[in-house]
Protein backbone atom coordinates (compact mmCIF):
# COMPACT_ATOMS: atom_id res chain seq x y z
CA UNK A 1 0.00 0.00 0.00
CA UNK A 2 1.56 3.22 -1.08
CA UNK A 3 1.05 6.83 0.86
CA UNK A 4 0.50 8.50 -2.44
CA UNK A 5 0.51 7.52 -6.01
CA UNK A 6 1.26 10.34 -8.78
CA UNK A 7 -0.39 9.57 -12.18
CA UNK A 8 2.16 11.65 -14.34
CA UNK A 9 5.84 12.70 -14.37
CA UNK A 10 6.43 15.79 -15.86
CA UNK A 11 7.54 18.40 -13.51
CA UNK A 12 4.40 19.04 -11.17
CA UNK A 13 4.76 15.10 -10.74
CA UNK A 14 8.39 14.73 -10.46
CA UNK A 15 8.73 17.65 -8.08
CA UNK A 16 5.54 16.43 -5.85
CA UNK A 17 7.56 12.84 -5.79
CA UNK A 18 11.05 14.46 -4.45
CA UNK A 19 8.85 15.92 -1.89
CA UNK A 20 6.81 12.98 -0.84
CA UNK A 21 10.26 10.98 -0.03
CA UNK A 22 11.99 14.15 1.08
CA UNK A 23 8.51 13.48 3.93
CA UNK A 24 9.52 10.15 4.23
CA UNK A 25 5.76 9.05 2.17
CA UNK A 26 5.61 5.81 0.18
CA UNK A 27 5.40 7.45 -3.39
CA UNK A 28 4.80 5.44 -6.88
CA UNK A 29 4.81 7.52 -10.29
CA UNK A 30 3.14 6.29 -12.58
CA UNK A 31 3.53 7.40 -16.80
CA UNK A 32 1.92 6.52 -19.44
CA UNK A 33 5.41 7.16 -21.78
CA UNK A 34 8.69 8.67 -20.30
CA UNK A 35 9.26 11.33 -17.31
CA UNK A 36 11.23 12.67 -20.15
CA UNK A 37 8.87 13.10 -22.60
CA UNK A 38 6.60 15.16 -20.22
CA UNK A 39 4.98 18.52 -22.07
CA UNK A 40 7.42 20.50 -19.36
CA UNK A 41 9.57 20.60 -22.43
CA UNK A 42 7.64 22.79 -23.79
CA UNK A 43 8.05 25.59 -21.63
CA UNK A 44 11.50 26.38 -23.58
CA UNK A 45 11.45 29.78 -22.64
CA UNK A 46 11.65 30.47 -18.88
CA UNK A 47 10.28 30.75 -15.30
CA UNK A 48 9.13 33.91 -13.95
CA UNK A 49 10.46 34.53 -10.46
CA UNK A 50 11.30 38.12 -8.84
CA UNK A 51 14.71 36.98 -7.89
CA UNK A 52 16.07 40.20 -7.38
CA UNK A 53 14.07 43.32 -5.80
CA UNK A 54 16.17 45.81 -7.84
CA UNK A 55 13.71 48.79 -7.17
CA UNK A 56 12.29 48.50 -10.56
CA UNK A 57 10.11 44.98 -9.55
CA UNK A 58 8.85 43.36 -6.96
CA UNK A 59 6.84 40.41 -5.95
CA UNK A 60 4.04 42.97 -6.12
CA UNK A 61 4.67 43.34 -10.05
CA UNK A 62 4.68 39.72 -10.43
CA UNK A 63 1.28 39.03 -8.59
CA UNK A 64 -0.33 42.06 -10.40
CA UNK A 65 0.66 40.92 -14.31
CA UNK A 66 -0.28 37.23 -13.07
CA UNK A 67 -3.97 38.42 -11.64
CA UNK A 68 -4.55 41.17 -14.90
CA UNK A 69 -3.63 38.40 -17.38
CA UNK A 70 -6.02 36.17 -15.79
CA UNK A 71 -8.69 38.69 -16.36
CA UNK A 72 -10.08 38.74 -12.57
CA UNK A 73 -10.68 35.53 -12.12
CA UNK A 74 -8.08 33.80 -10.14
CA UNK A 75 -7.36 34.01 -6.24
CA UNK A 76 -5.22 36.92 -5.51
CA UNK A 77 -4.25 34.52 -2.50
CA UNK A 78 -3.19 31.99 -4.42
CA UNK A 79 -1.08 33.86 -7.15
CA UNK A 80 0.30 36.07 -4.18
CA UNK A 81 1.73 32.33 -2.50
CA UNK A 82 2.95 31.50 -5.41
CA UNK A 83 4.97 34.34 -6.69
CA UNK A 84 6.27 35.13 -3.02
CA UNK A 85 7.75 31.32 -3.70
CA UNK A 86 9.28 32.39 -6.73
CA UNK A 87 12.67 32.89 -5.85
CA UNK A 88 12.94 30.14 -2.91
CA UNK A 89 11.86 27.73 -6.24
CA UNK A 90 14.68 29.08 -8.25
CA UNK A 91 17.43 28.42 -5.80
CA UNK A 92 15.62 25.20 -4.94
CA UNK A 93 16.07 24.17 -8.62
CA UNK A 94 19.67 25.76 -8.67
CA UNK A 95 20.77 23.61 -5.68
CA UNK A 96 19.41 20.64 -7.75
CA UNK A 97 21.78 21.17 -10.60
CA UNK A 98 19.04 23.12 -13.48
CA UNK A 99 21.90 24.80 -15.50
CA UNK A 100 20.47 28.42 -15.45
CA UNK A 101 21.82 30.89 -17.89
CA UNK A 102 24.04 32.98 -15.61
CA UNK A 103 27.00 36.14 -16.60
CA UNK A 104 30.38 36.08 -15.22
CA UNK A 105 29.57 37.11 -11.84
CA UNK A 106 26.98 33.90 -11.66
CA UNK A 107 23.88 35.87 -11.57
CA UNK A 108 20.52 33.80 -13.00
CA UNK A 109 19.96 35.58 -16.38
CA UNK A 110 16.34 36.56 -17.11
CA UNK A 111 14.74 37.80 -20.00
CA UNK A 112 11.30 39.54 -21.06
CA UNK A 113 8.12 37.64 -21.48
CA UNK A 114 5.12 38.54 -22.97
CA UNK A 115 2.39 40.28 -20.41
CA UNK A 116 4.87 40.94 -17.31
CA UNK A 117 6.13 45.08 -16.52
CA UNK A 118 9.52 43.54 -16.13
CA UNK A 119 12.36 40.96 -17.02
CA UNK A 120 11.42 38.02 -14.58
CA UNK A 121 11.55 35.35 -16.63
CA UNK A 122 14.95 33.18 -16.08
CA UNK A 123 16.39 30.43 -18.64
CA UNK A 124 18.54 27.88 -19.21
CA UNK A 125 19.10 29.22 -22.83
CA UNK A 126 15.50 27.90 -24.50
CA UNK A 127 15.91 24.91 -23.54
CA UNK A 128 14.76 25.84 -19.76
CA UNK A 129 11.58 23.42 -19.50
CA UNK A 130 14.03 20.38 -20.62
CA UNK A 131 16.65 21.47 -18.37
CA UNK A 132 14.17 21.55 -15.66
CA UNK A 133 12.80 18.26 -16.35
CA UNK A 134 15.82 16.21 -16.89
CA UNK A 135 17.20 17.66 -13.59
CA UNK A 136 14.20 16.47 -11.28
CA UNK A 137 14.25 13.10 -13.03
CA UNK A 138 17.80 12.95 -12.30
CA UNK A 139 16.78 13.66 -8.67
CA UNK A 140 14.16 11.58 -8.65
CA UNK A 141 16.68 8.49 -9.19
CA UNK A 142 19.10 9.45 -6.99
CA UNK A 143 16.05 9.50 -4.13
CA UNK A 144 15.38 5.94 -5.36
CA UNK A 145 11.36 7.23 -6.28
CA UNK A 146 9.78 3.98 -7.53
CA UNK A 147 8.49 4.70 -11.39
CA UNK A 148 5.66 2.85 -13.27
CA UNK A 149 6.73 3.75 -16.67
CA UNK A 150 4.06 2.81 -19.58
CA UNK A 151 1.35 2.49 -17.60
CA UNK A 152 -1.72 4.33 -18.43
CA UNK A 153 -4.88 4.92 -15.69
CA UNK A 154 -7.68 3.27 -16.67
CA UNK A 155 -9.69 4.02 -13.57
CA UNK A 156 -9.59 5.61 -10.11
CA UNK A 157 -10.31 2.68 -7.97
CA UNK A 158 -12.41 3.87 -4.56
CA UNK A 159 -14.24 2.58 -1.85
CA UNK A 160 -17.39 4.29 -0.98
CA UNK A 161 -16.99 7.93 -2.12
CA UNK A 162 -12.57 7.67 -0.98
CA UNK A 163 -10.33 7.46 -3.70
CA UNK A 164 -7.95 4.90 -2.56
CA UNK A 165 -5.65 3.72 -5.63
CA UNK A 166 -5.84 3.63 -9.15
CA UNK A 167 -6.59 1.25 -12.10
CA UNK A 168 -4.02 1.12 -14.93
CA UNK A 169 -3.47 -0.85 -18.12
CA UNK A 170 0.60 -2.12 -18.24
CA UNK A 171 0.93 -0.89 -22.04
CA UNK A 172 4.11 -3.25 -22.87
CA UNK A 173 2.16 -6.07 -21.69
CA UNK A 174 -2.00 -5.43 -21.71
CA UNK A 175 -2.16 -6.18 -18.38
CA UNK A 176 -4.31 -4.81 -16.53
CA UNK A 177 -3.30 -4.08 -12.88
CA UNK A 178 -5.39 -2.57 -9.57
CA UNK A 179 -2.99 -0.03 -7.35
CA UNK A 180 -3.87 0.74 -4.13
CA UNK A 181 -2.63 4.05 -1.96
CA UNK A 182 -3.92 5.96 0.69
CA UNK A 183 -4.54 9.22 -1.95
CA UNK A 184 -3.72 10.10 -5.26
CA UNK A 185 -2.28 13.23 -7.21
CA UNK A 186 -2.98 13.36 -11.04
CA UNK A 187 -0.62 15.33 -12.43
CA UNK A 188 -1.69 14.35 -16.01
CA UNK A 189 -1.10 17.45 -18.31
CA UNK A 190 -4.20 19.30 -20.26
CA UNK A 191 -6.12 18.54 -23.56
CA UNK A 192 -4.66 20.94 -25.94
CA UNK A 193 -4.50 17.35 -27.91
CA UNK A 194 -7.96 17.92 -28.53
CA UNK A 195 -6.99 20.30 -31.22
CA UNK A 196 -5.10 19.68 -34.61
CA UNK A 197 -2.55 22.33 -34.42
CA UNK A 198 -0.94 21.72 -31.13
CA UNK A 199 2.46 22.17 -29.42
CA UNK A 200 1.46 19.17 -27.37
CA UNK A 201 2.79 15.38 -27.65
CA UNK A 202 0.18 13.37 -29.06
CA UNK A 203 0.52 11.31 -25.69
CA UNK A 204 -1.33 14.26 -23.83
CA UNK A 205 -4.84 13.55 -24.38
CA UNK A 206 -6.40 14.26 -21.01
CA UNK A 207 -8.05 11.18 -19.60
CA UNK A 208 -7.03 11.38 -16.31
CA UNK A 209 -9.06 14.86 -16.04
CA UNK A 210 -12.40 12.79 -18.08
CA UNK A 211 -11.80 10.07 -15.42
CA UNK A 212 -11.78 12.15 -12.68
CA UNK A 213 -14.60 13.54 -14.28
CA UNK A 214 -16.87 10.65 -14.79
CA UNK A 215 -16.20 9.57 -10.80
CA UNK A 216 -17.80 12.58 -10.06
CA UNK A 217 -14.76 15.46 -9.52
CA UNK A 218 -15.89 19.34 -10.54
CA UNK A 219 -14.13 20.39 -13.98
CA UNK A 220 -13.86 24.34 -14.46
CA UNK A 221 -13.11 26.91 -16.61
CA UNK A 222 -12.70 24.41 -19.71
CA UNK A 223 -13.76 27.44 -21.92
CA UNK A 224 -9.79 28.69 -21.59
CA UNK A 225 -7.60 27.38 -24.20
CA UNK A 226 -4.16 28.98 -24.59
CA UNK A 227 -2.86 29.39 -28.48
CA UNK A 228 0.74 29.81 -28.45
CA UNK A 229 1.03 32.64 -31.20
CA UNK A 230 3.76 30.59 -32.72
CA UNK A 231 4.14 27.43 -33.83
CA UNK A 232 5.78 26.35 -37.41
CA UNK A 233 3.45 26.43 -40.19
CA UNK A 234 4.14 22.54 -41.00
CA UNK A 235 4.83 20.93 -38.26
CA UNK A 236 3.50 22.75 -35.01
CA UNK A 237 6.51 22.57 -33.45
CA UNK A 238 7.14 25.32 -30.89
CA UNK A 239 9.26 28.63 -31.13
CA UNK A 240 9.42 29.85 -28.27
CA UNK A 241 8.05 33.08 -26.65
CA UNK A 242 12.29 33.48 -26.40
CA UNK A 243 11.81 34.52 -30.32
CA UNK A 244 9.92 37.81 -29.24
CA UNK A 245 11.46 38.21 -26.07
CA UNK A 246 14.79 38.18 -27.74
CA UNK A 247 13.67 40.86 -30.26
CA UNK A 248 12.32 39.11 -33.23
CA UNK A 249 9.39 40.87 -34.67
CA UNK A 250 6.05 39.62 -35.55
CA UNK A 251 5.36 40.82 -39.63
CA UNK A 252 2.63 39.37 -42.15
CA UNK A 253 2.94 39.52 -46.18
CA UNK A 254 3.05 43.19 -46.55
CA UNK A 255 5.81 43.62 -44.60
CA UNK A 256 4.18 45.14 -41.92
CA UNK A 257 4.13 44.61 -37.76
CA UNK A 258 0.71 44.72 -36.61
CA UNK A 259 1.03 43.72 -32.76
CA UNK A 260 3.00 44.68 -29.57
CA UNK A 261 5.02 41.57 -29.86
CA UNK A 262 5.04 41.33 -25.96
CA UNK A 263 1.37 41.66 -24.93
CA UNK A 264 -0.42 38.69 -23.88
CA UNK A 265 -0.54 34.97 -25.53
CA UNK A 266 -4.46 35.43 -26.31
CA UNK A 267 -3.99 38.86 -27.75
CA UNK A 268 -0.68 38.38 -29.99
CA UNK A 269 -2.20 34.82 -30.66
CA UNK A 270 -5.57 36.55 -32.06
CA UNK A 271 -3.94 39.15 -34.16
CA UNK A 272 -2.32 36.42 -36.06
CA UNK A 273 -5.27 34.50 -36.92
CA UNK A 274 -6.89 37.64 -37.73
CA UNK A 275 -4.07 38.23 -40.37
CA UNK A 276 -4.24 34.66 -41.41
CA UNK A 277 -8.13 34.18 -41.67
CA UNK A 278 -7.51 38.06 -43.90
CA UNK A 279 -5.72 35.85 -46.50
CA UNK A 280 -2.23 36.63 -45.53
CA UNK A 281 0.91 35.21 -43.92
CA UNK A 282 2.46 35.79 -40.90
CA UNK A 283 6.27 35.55 -40.38
CA UNK A 284 9.01 35.80 -37.03
CA UNK A 285 11.73 38.44 -38.15
CA UNK A 286 15.04 37.94 -36.94
CA UNK A 287 17.15 39.47 -39.40
CA UNK A 288 17.88 42.41 -37.33
CA UNK A 289 19.14 41.08 -34.39
CA UNK A 290 22.45 39.72 -33.84
CA UNK A 291 22.89 36.08 -35.22
CA UNK A 292 25.57 35.52 -32.68
CA UNK A 293 23.88 36.57 -29.04
CA UNK A 294 20.60 34.88 -30.87
CA UNK A 295 22.93 31.23 -31.09
CA UNK A 296 23.46 31.65 -27.22
CA UNK A 297 20.25 32.65 -26.43
CA UNK A 298 17.76 30.36 -28.59
CA UNK A 299 20.31 27.44 -30.22
CA UNK A 300 17.25 24.60 -29.70
CA UNK A 301 14.86 27.48 -32.05
CA UNK A 302 17.46 27.95 -34.76
CA UNK A 303 18.04 24.09 -35.01
CA UNK A 304 14.60 23.31 -35.06
CA UNK A 305 14.17 26.29 -37.80
CA UNK A 306 16.84 25.04 -40.02
CA UNK A 307 15.83 21.30 -39.51
CA UNK A 308 12.36 21.53 -40.06
CA UNK A 309 12.21 23.94 -42.34
CA UNK A 310 15.71 24.36 -44.06
CA UNK A 311 15.91 27.90 -43.22
CA UNK A 312 17.99 30.25 -41.71
CA UNK A 313 17.13 32.86 -39.28
CA UNK A 314 19.86 35.43 -40.94
CA UNK A 315 18.15 35.68 -44.32
CA UNK A 316 15.01 34.18 -44.06
CA UNK A 317 11.28 34.81 -42.31
CA UNK A 318 9.78 31.98 -40.79
CA UNK A 319 6.50 31.35 -41.75
CA UNK A 320 4.34 30.89 -38.07
CA UNK A 321 0.82 30.21 -37.34
CA UNK A 322 -0.80 30.22 -33.46
CA UNK A 323 -1.20 26.28 -31.82
CA UNK A 324 -3.01 25.53 -28.70
CA UNK A 325 -0.79 25.30 -26.42
CA UNK A 326 -2.09 24.96 -22.77
CA UNK A 327 -5.52 24.28 -20.79
CA UNK A 328 -5.95 26.94 -18.25
CA UNK A 329 -9.48 24.72 -17.08
CA UNK A 330 -9.20 21.30 -15.50
CA UNK A 331 -9.81 19.60 -12.45
CA UNK A 332 -10.95 22.09 -9.65
CA UNK A 333 -9.08 22.24 -6.90
CA UNK A 334 -8.99 24.40 -3.21
CA UNK A 335 -5.79 25.91 -1.65
CA UNK A 336 -4.93 22.25 -0.55
CA UNK A 337 -4.90 20.69 -4.25
CA UNK A 338 -8.11 18.90 -2.80
CA UNK A 339 -10.09 17.55 -5.54
CA UNK A 340 -13.85 17.48 -4.81
CA UNK A 341 -13.47 13.75 -4.34
CA UNK A 342 -11.86 12.71 -0.86
CA UNK A 343 -8.08 11.44 -1.24
CA UNK A 344 -8.13 12.68 -4.80
CA UNK A 345 -5.47 15.35 -5.63
CA UNK A 346 -4.74 17.41 -8.92
CA UNK A 347 -2.17 19.44 -9.51
CA UNK A 348 0.09 21.37 -12.38
CA UNK A 349 -1.82 21.93 -16.12
CA UNK A 350 -5.04 18.96 -15.27
CA UNK A 351 -6.44 21.14 -12.67
CA UNK A 352 -7.81 24.69 -12.20
CA UNK A 353 -6.50 26.02 -9.39
CA UNK A 354 -7.27 29.86 -9.81
CA UNK A 355 -4.31 31.38 -10.20
CA UNK A 356 -4.10 31.55 -14.58
CA UNK A 357 -7.63 32.17 -15.08
CA UNK A 358 -8.92 33.52 -18.36
CA UNK A 359 -4.89 33.66 -19.70
CA UNK A 360 -2.36 32.04 -18.13
CA UNK A 361 0.94 33.97 -18.52
CA UNK A 362 4.01 32.05 -20.38
CA UNK A 363 6.93 31.53 -17.75
CA UNK A 364 4.03 31.30 -14.46
CA UNK A 365 3.54 27.50 -15.63
CA UNK A 366 7.19 26.23 -14.64
CA UNK A 367 6.53 28.39 -11.61
CA UNK A 368 3.32 27.26 -10.92
CA UNK A 369 3.92 23.32 -11.48
CA UNK A 370 6.97 23.03 -9.20
CA UNK A 371 5.31 25.31 -6.47
CA UNK A 372 1.98 22.91 -6.41
CA UNK A 373 3.74 19.81 -6.34
CA UNK A 374 5.96 20.53 -3.05
CA UNK A 375 2.40 21.81 -1.54
CA UNK A 376 0.44 19.41 -2.53
CA UNK A 377 3.05 16.49 -1.12
CA UNK A 378 3.00 18.72 2.32
CA UNK A 379 -0.52 18.81 2.34
CA UNK A 380 -0.91 15.04 2.08
CA UNK A 381 1.31 14.78 4.72
CA UNK A 382 -0.23 16.52 7.21
CA UNK A 383 -2.95 14.50 6.54
CA UNK A 384 -1.71 11.02 5.84
CA UNK A 385 -2.13 9.43 9.17
CA UNK A 386 -6.00 9.98 9.78
CA UNK A 387 -6.55 8.52 6.13
CA UNK A 388 -7.97 5.14 7.06
CA UNK A 389 -7.98 2.84 3.26
CA UNK A 390 -9.46 -0.38 3.02
CA UNK A 391 -8.47 -2.67 -0.09
CA UNK A 392 -11.08 -4.66 -2.02
CA UNK A 393 -10.29 -6.58 -5.11
CA UNK A 394 -12.06 -5.46 -8.21
CA UNK A 395 -11.93 -8.45 -10.21
CA UNK A 396 -15.32 -7.56 -12.23
CA UNK A 397 -13.30 -4.16 -13.22
CA UNK A 398 -10.52 -6.33 -15.11
CA UNK A 399 -12.65 -8.21 -17.19
CA UNK A 400 -14.67 -5.88 -18.39
CA UNK A 401 -11.93 -4.18 -20.13
CA UNK A 402 -10.38 -7.39 -21.16
CA UNK A 403 -13.02 -7.82 -23.33
CA UNK A 404 -12.96 -4.56 -25.01
CA UNK A 405 -10.21 -6.01 -26.95
CA UNK A 406 -12.36 -9.18 -28.21
CA UNK A 407 -14.66 -6.13 -29.20
CA UNK A 408 -16.48 -6.08 -33.02
CA UNK A 409 -17.95 -3.02 -34.87
CA UNK A 410 -18.12 -0.98 -37.79
CA UNK A 411 -16.88 2.39 -37.44
CA UNK A 412 -13.64 3.48 -37.82
CA UNK A 413 -11.74 5.13 -35.07
CA UNK A 414 -9.10 7.07 -36.46
CA UNK A 415 -11.75 9.01 -39.27
CA UNK A 416 -14.01 10.23 -35.61
CA UNK A 417 -10.66 11.15 -34.06
CA UNK A 418 -9.97 13.11 -37.06
CA UNK A 419 -13.40 14.31 -37.23
CA UNK A 420 -13.60 15.21 -33.96
CA UNK A 421 -10.62 17.24 -34.14
CA UNK A 422 -11.31 19.10 -37.13
CA UNK A 423 -14.66 20.23 -35.22
CA UNK A 424 -12.91 21.38 -32.33
CA UNK A 425 -10.28 23.14 -33.80
CA UNK A 426 -12.87 25.36 -36.23
CA UNK A 427 -15.44 25.74 -33.89
CA UNK A 428 -13.77 26.40 -30.49
CA UNK A 429 -10.64 27.93 -31.78
CA UNK A 430 -9.00 31.50 -31.43
CA UNK A 431 -13.00 32.88 -32.54
CA UNK A 432 -16.34 31.13 -31.19
CA UNK A 433 -19.86 32.01 -32.28
CA UNK A 434 -23.06 30.82 -31.04
CA UNK A 435 -25.08 28.35 -33.89
CA UNK A 436 -21.73 27.32 -35.23
CA UNK A 437 -20.69 25.94 -31.41
CA UNK A 438 -24.30 24.53 -30.93
CA UNK A 439 -23.70 22.47 -34.58
CA UNK A 440 -21.05 21.14 -33.21
CA UNK A 441 -22.10 19.92 -30.20
CA UNK A 442 -24.63 18.21 -32.25
CA UNK A 443 -22.07 16.52 -34.64
CA UNK A 444 -19.85 15.44 -31.77
CA UNK A 445 -22.46 14.02 -29.96
CA UNK A 446 -23.33 12.07 -33.37
CA UNK A 447 -19.70 10.75 -33.20
CA UNK A 448 -19.91 9.90 -29.47
CA UNK A 449 -22.59 7.64 -30.83
CA UNK A 450 -20.19 6.20 -33.67
CA UNK A 451 -17.39 5.41 -31.45
CA UNK A 452 -19.77 3.18 -29.57
CA UNK A 453 -19.64 1.27 -32.68
CA UNK A 454 -15.76 1.08 -33.38
CA UNK A 455 -13.78 -2.13 -33.79
CA UNK A 456 -10.03 -2.31 -31.89
CA UNK A 457 -8.38 -4.19 -35.04
CA UNK A 458 -5.50 -5.12 -33.34
CA UNK A 459 -6.28 -8.18 -30.97
CA UNK A 460 -2.90 -8.59 -28.95
CA UNK A 461 -2.31 -7.64 -25.26
CA UNK A 462 1.08 -6.82 -26.21
CA UNK A 463 1.67 -3.10 -26.74
CA UNK A 464 -1.28 -2.40 -28.26
CA UNK A 465 -1.83 0.82 -29.93
CA UNK A 466 -5.20 0.63 -31.22
CA UNK A 467 -6.62 -0.27 -27.70
CA UNK A 468 -5.13 2.48 -26.02
CA UNK A 469 -6.19 4.97 -29.18
CA UNK A 470 -9.68 3.47 -28.30
CA UNK A 471 -9.27 4.47 -24.40
CA UNK A 472 -8.45 7.87 -25.01
CA UNK A 473 -10.88 8.49 -27.80
CA UNK A 474 -13.44 7.92 -25.26
CA UNK A 475 -12.21 10.65 -22.79
CA UNK A 476 -11.29 12.77 -25.72
CA UNK A 477 -14.99 13.04 -27.10
CA UNK A 478 -15.84 13.02 -23.55
CA UNK A 479 -13.83 16.21 -23.17
CA UNK A 480 -14.55 18.07 -26.21
CA UNK A 481 -18.43 17.82 -25.26
CA UNK A 482 -17.68 19.70 -22.07
CA UNK A 483 -15.73 22.22 -23.79
CA UNK A 484 -18.12 23.22 -26.25
CA UNK A 485 -20.65 23.15 -23.58
CA UNK A 486 -18.01 25.51 -21.65
CA UNK A 487 -17.66 27.34 -24.52
CA UNK A 488 -21.54 28.42 -24.96
CA UNK A 489 -22.41 29.22 -21.74
CA UNK A 490 -20.02 31.44 -21.52
CA UNK A 491 -21.46 34.77 -23.54
CA UNK A 492 -19.35 37.11 -23.13
CA UNK A 493 -15.17 37.28 -24.19
CA UNK A 494 -12.36 36.82 -21.77
CA UNK A 495 -8.78 36.62 -22.13
CA UNK A 496 -8.65 33.24 -24.13
CA UNK A 497 -11.95 32.73 -24.51
CA UNK A 498 -13.62 34.89 -27.12
CA UNK A 499 -16.68 35.20 -29.04
CA UNK A 500 -17.55 36.93 -31.69
CA UNK A 501 -21.14 37.47 -30.49
CA UNK A 502 -19.98 38.65 -27.45
CA UNK A 503 -17.26 40.57 -28.13
CA UNK A 504 -17.35 42.10 -24.26
CA UNK A 505 -16.42 41.24 -20.87
CA UNK A 506 -18.95 41.25 -18.78
CA UNK A 507 -19.09 41.58 -14.95
CA UNK A 508 -21.89 38.77 -14.43
CA UNK A 509 -19.45 36.22 -15.86
CA UNK A 510 -16.47 37.37 -13.21
CA UNK A 511 -16.73 33.92 -12.32
CA UNK A 512 -15.05 30.51 -12.71
CA UNK A 513 -17.38 27.80 -14.27
CA UNK A 514 -17.92 24.89 -12.94
CA UNK A 515 -19.00 21.34 -15.16
CA UNK A 516 -19.88 18.09 -13.29
CA UNK A 517 -21.83 15.02 -13.66
CA UNK A 518 -24.79 14.64 -11.42
CA UNK A 519 -26.83 11.52 -11.60
CA UNK A 520 -25.36 10.95 -14.88
CA UNK A 521 -26.41 14.51 -16.35
CA UNK A 522 -24.24 16.99 -17.03
CA UNK A 523 -24.50 20.49 -14.79
CA UNK A 524 -22.97 23.58 -15.59
CA UNK A 525 -22.89 26.45 -13.22
CA UNK A 526 -20.52 29.84 -12.72
CA UNK A 527 -19.58 30.50 -9.26
CA UNK A 528 -17.42 33.51 -7.79
CA UNK A 529 -13.83 33.28 -7.14
CA UNK A 530 -12.98 31.25 -3.85
CA UNK A 531 -10.14 33.01 -2.33
CA UNK A 532 -9.19 30.40 -0.44
O1 LIG B 1 7.20 29.97 -25.47
C1 LIG B 1 7.57 29.33 -24.53
O2 LIG B 1 8.75 29.21 -24.23
C2 LIG B 1 6.54 28.69 -23.68
C3 LIG B 1 6.55 28.91 -22.38
C4 LIG B 1 5.36 28.60 -21.56
O3 LIG B 1 4.37 28.09 -22.09
O4 LIG B 1 5.37 28.92 -20.36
Amino acid sequence: MYDVIIIGAGGAGLSAALECKKLKLKVLLVNKTYPTQSQTVQAQGGINAVIYENGYDNKNNHIEDTYISSKKISSKNRIKDMCNSGHEVINWLDKLGVPFSKDDKGTIRQRPFGGTKYLRTCYSSDYTGLKILHTLYDNCIKENIEFLDDHQLIDLLKEKELVNGVQVIDIQKGIIKNIYSKSVILASGGFSNLYLETTNSNSTTGEAISIAYENGAKLSNLEFVQFHPTSLNSSNTLISETARAEGAYLINSDNERFVDELKTRDVVARAIASEINNGKKVYLDFRHLDENKLKITMPQEIKLINDLLNLNIKNDLIPITPAAHYTMGGILTNVSHETSIENLYAIGECAQNNIHGANRLGGNSLLEIITSGKSCASKIEKKISSINCKIKDLDEKKKEIQSLIKKDGHKDLYKIKKLMKKEVSSKIGLFREKSEMKNSLKRLRELKEDYKECKIEDKSLIYNKNLLDYIELSHQLNLSELLIISALKREESRGSHYRIDYKEEKKEYEKISIIEKINGQIKHTFKAIDEN
